[in-house]
């Protein structure tokens, strides 16, 4: 899937915290959202992910305007095709860690239901593997932050969108994360990073300062 933001603006409060960006995003490639803090990287990931519809310019999926869509079709989008890893991480506290990545349960009980075998690979490619039956509150920052991305990597969604997937990391789990998200790439997924982190803005494809109204820079793979 492509997702394309095109010129898109932003007022919050009547402050624009975006202006004008452009950025295309393409299946197999990972987008890397860099600036510095306050310049809008989480506001326009939003957007690009229809969390957020901009006040002016358009978002588009697969070259089709998202500005009419109803909420339904967007739902689908999330539900079906979809997979973020925000900034505060979506962690259900008071639930497993399995559960947390499968987002579902057992009618009778707490226990976490899905595919058994796509959990164990989400988890332990994301050094969760004996952490499964663990409440996620007992979770330490770094390990809350994979635990999202084992939630992404379960889902196998075709679009993922990421808000400072390393902030929390060190660097060793940090270069599992990106050869992680380097392999969804591979996969034809399309992936969006906002990101201060240098290692991962070298491991993308594309470049898009925000802040600037820059054009995409291409860098080596
Ligand atoms: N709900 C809101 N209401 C008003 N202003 C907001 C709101 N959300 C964000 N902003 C402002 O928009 C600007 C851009 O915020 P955003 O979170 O997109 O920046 P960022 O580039 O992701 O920063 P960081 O690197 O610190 O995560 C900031 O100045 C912020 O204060
Ligand atoms: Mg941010």
């Amino acid at each position: 899937m492509t997702l394309e933001a095109r010129h898109v603006g932003v007022e919050l409060d009547d402050r624009w915290v975006v202006r004008d960006e452009s950025v295309v995003c393409r299946p197999g490639e990972m987008t890397a959202l860099v600036g510095p803090s306050g310049s809008g990287k989480t506001t326009l990931l939003h957007c690009l992910g229809l969390l957020q519809a901009p006040s002016s310019g358009d978002v588009l999926v697969d070259g089709e305007s998202t500005a009419g869509w109803r909420d339904g079709r967007r739902r689908r989008l999330w539900r079906d095709r979809t997979a973020f890893v925000l900034q505060d991480y979506g962690v259900m506290l008071e639930e497993s860690v399995h559960t947390n990545v499968t987002m579902r349960t057992r009618v009778w009980s707490r226990q976490a239901s899905g595919d058994p075998g796509r959990l164990r690979a989400a988890l332990e490619v994301t050094g969760l593997a004996d952490r499964g039956d663990e409440q996620a509150s007992h979770l330490s920052g770094g390990e809350r932050q994979r635990l999202a991305i084992a939630r992404a990597v379960y889902k196998d969604a075709r679009l993922v969108l990421v808000d400072e997937p390393t902030a929390s990391l060190d660097a060793t789990n940090r270069d599992l994360v990106i050869e992680l998200f380097r392999e969804r790439a591979r996969q034809g997924c399309t992936l969006v990073i906002a990101t201060h982190d240098p290692a991962v803005v070298d491991a993308c494809h594309a470049v898009h300062r925000v802040g600037t109204a820059s054009a995409l820079e291409a860098v080596p793979a």
